[in-house]
This record gives C-alpha cells, structure tokens and sequence, in this order.
C-alpha cells in the first residue's frame, strides 16, 4: 500500500537518544525542514485541513511553532501570531506560567495580537507534558479569542499531555504519533 503523508513526515523526524536529558528521546523535525519535499507535504496537511474554514490568525509557540505556524498563515494568506519565552516581546504582554520537570517557565503574547472573538488556530511541532500549548492557549483565552483548535505536527501520548489538553476543553489535531 502506497504510505500515508502522516508515515512520509514520521519517515523523516529523527530521533535522538539522551538528549537533552538521559532517557528523553529527542524527537528532532531538522530533517523534516530541511527537505523541501517532505517540508511541502507537512505544510500541506495543515493547509488543507483549514483552507475551507479559514481561521483568522495562527498563534504560534516559541521557537519551533514559529517556523510552521508563519509559514501556514502565510499559505493561507492570515497573520501570524507570536507567542514567547518571557523576556523576549516589547510592548505590553500578558503572560502564562507552566510547569516543566524540573521548575517551571512562561510565555508572553502581546496584549493587542488579537481582537476579542477571533478565531485563532494555536500551532506547535510537538506535544509533550501539553504544559507549553496549555500556557499557550490560556493566553488567547485571556484575550478574549475563540481558539479553533490546537495543531502540532507530533503527540507523544504516553506523557499525558494531548488527553489533559482535551479533558480541559481544548481540541487539538496532531499528524502522527511516537510512543
Ligand atoms: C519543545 C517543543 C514544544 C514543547 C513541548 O519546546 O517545541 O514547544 O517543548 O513540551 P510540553 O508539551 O511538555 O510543553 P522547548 O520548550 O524545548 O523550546 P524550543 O522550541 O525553544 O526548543
Ligand atoms: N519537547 C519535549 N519533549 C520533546 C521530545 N521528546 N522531542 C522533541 N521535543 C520535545
């Protein structure tokens, strides 16, 4: 059987044992970008899934939601929205904490990025703990927007993080799955 588009983009994420911990498999989508091919089929999928029902911005997460999600709103001819480590934009900001392993960190979105009621898709290219797109998406909350679902390219389903998001109310789309 001819493979899926979901198995050509897994075919070239690589995966790096012990980094950046020992025991985390580093699941690295470099490979994927630099392959305009297989970067055309991923952007693809997203494109196509909402083309006909055009949101009317991406928000996308430090640092790896950027290089989709800018590149998908400019396919869909939309804005893109930056959502960041603390620190990191100039005007006024609110911000969302959420916990990693060890601490925690946050992220910040400016508080004019969107209009109350815009239908935002909030994008990333993996969920782990689900700690970065939950922080990510309370932010648009906070600012009034309808999220229309959370987008990443890989669910790693055993950390719990994809089933919390969905059990909090967030809907979420992901091409493929590592175990
Ligand atoms: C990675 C990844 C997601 C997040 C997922 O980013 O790109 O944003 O972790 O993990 P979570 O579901 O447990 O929150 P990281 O924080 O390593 O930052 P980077 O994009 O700057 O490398
Ligand atoms: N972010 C959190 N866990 C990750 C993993 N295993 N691979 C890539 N990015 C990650």
């Amino acid at each position: 059987p001819e493979p899926s588009a979901a198995d050509y983009i897994r075919s070239h994420i690589r995966t790096v044992p012990d980094w950046p911990h020992a025991g985390v498999q580093f699941r690295d989508i470099t490979p994927l970008l630099s392959n305009p091919r297989v970067f055309r089929v991923l952007i693809d999928q997203f494109v196509h899934r909402y083309f006909d029902r055009k949101p009317d911005a991406i928000a996308g997460l430090d640092a790896r939601g950027f290089i989709i999600g800018s590149v998908l709103a400019y396919e869909l001819n939309i804005g893109f929205i930056p959502i960041r480590k603390k620190g990191k934009l100039p005007f006024t900001t609110v911000e969302e904490r959420y916990e990693l392993e060890y601490g925690s960190a946050s992220v910040e979105i400016h508080t004019d990025a969107v209009r109350p009621g815009e239908r935002i898709v909030l994008i990333d290219d993996l969920i782990a703990t689900g700690g970065t797109m939950g922080a990510g998406a309370r932010l648009l909350q906070r600012l009034g927007a309808e999220i229309v679902e959370g987008a990443a390219i890989v669910d790693l389903p055993e950390l719990g993080g994809s089933q919390r998001l969905r059990e909090a109310g967030l809907p979420l789309f992901t091409l493929l799955e590592f175990e």
